[in-house]
């Protein structure tokens, strides 16, 4: 039996992985501050005790530390870490108005989270031979204005995987996956899902022709987190439809 941890795994791009792990035959951890949507995931995708549900804030150091004493107690082994929870789109704005608790808020959940569970989780990593997949963005090398604490947290996570592949080589690989813009509205909870509205210039600024799905973050989280991937670490594979490879000039 393989185990897999998946932070946010109660929607979005994270419910996506939940399903896809669970068909390569882990048995997947469903770490989520929202419980209800870790639950509903664990149900949809995991019934019969593939996929178990966690209420977790990865910036809690206390119950990181609880998950991963738990999960070891059920399974005995962790093989993948994904630390993709995340503050997406929240607290956008101008640097003026930028508080100090909001800053705070983000790099908490969006880089000390992946610290601390890749911190608990790193023992178990190696002795499984593991591996660490970190999802950053796209905004870690590119900005819109008004997103510093976003950008510089992802920026962050960046540089903490080719730190953490440097150092926990040669057990544990450590790579990460920079999406660009994925529709995630249809992998809501069951509450807030809704079939995603984009129109045809939202797909056709896409050099592949349309805006990401998150299968497509899957197949790279995936491919990072197994043996096809094992000369590969300390790398950030970005998932963007080519849009970072788009050059804008305005004529
Ligand atoms: N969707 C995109 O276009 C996009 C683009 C680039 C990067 N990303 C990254 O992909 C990841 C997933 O994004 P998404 O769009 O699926 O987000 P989402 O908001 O749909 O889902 C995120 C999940 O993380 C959970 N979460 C938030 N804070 C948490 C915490 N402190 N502890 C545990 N769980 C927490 C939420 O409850 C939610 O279920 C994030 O790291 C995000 O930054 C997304």
């Amino acid at each position: 039996m393989k185990v897999a941890i998946v932070t946010g795994g109660g929607q979005g791009i994270g419910r996506c992985l939940v399903k896809r792990f669970v068909e390569e035959g882990y048995t997947v951890a469903v770490a989520d501050l929202d419980g209800e949507a870790a639950t509903e995931a664990a149900l949809l995708y995991g019934a019969g005790g593939s996929a178990v549900p966690y209420q977790l804030d990865v910036a809690d150091e206390e119950g990181v530390q609880k998950t991963i004493a738990d999960l070891i107690s059920r399974f005995g082994r962790i093989d993948t870490l994904v630390n993709n929870a995340a503050i997406a789109r929240a607290h956008a704005a101008p640097i003026e108005s930028l508080s100090l608790a909001d800053w705070k808020r983000v790099i908490d959940t969006n880089l000390t989270g992946v610290f601390l569970c890749s911190k608990y989780a790193v023992p178990h990593l190696r002795q499984s031979r593991g591996t660490i997949v970190n999802i950053a963005s796209t905004r870690a090398i590119q900005s819109e204005a008004g997103t510093e604490a976003y950008s510089a947290s992802k920026g962050g996570v960046v540089a903490l995987t080719h730190a953490l592949a440097a150092s926990l080589g040669p057990e544990v690989r450590v790579n990460c996956v920079s999406p660009g813009w994925i529709a995630v509205d249809d992998w809501k909870k069951s509450s807030l899902a809704a079939p995603p509205k984009l129109t045809t210039e939202d797909h056709e600024q896409h050099p592949v022709g349309r805006v990401g799905r998150p299968d497509d973050v899957a197949e790279a989280v995936l491919y990072l987190s197994s043996g096809r991937s094992g000369f590969v670490t300390g790398q950030n594979l970005v998932v963007d439809g080519g849009m970072t490879k788009k050059m804008i000039f305005v004529e």
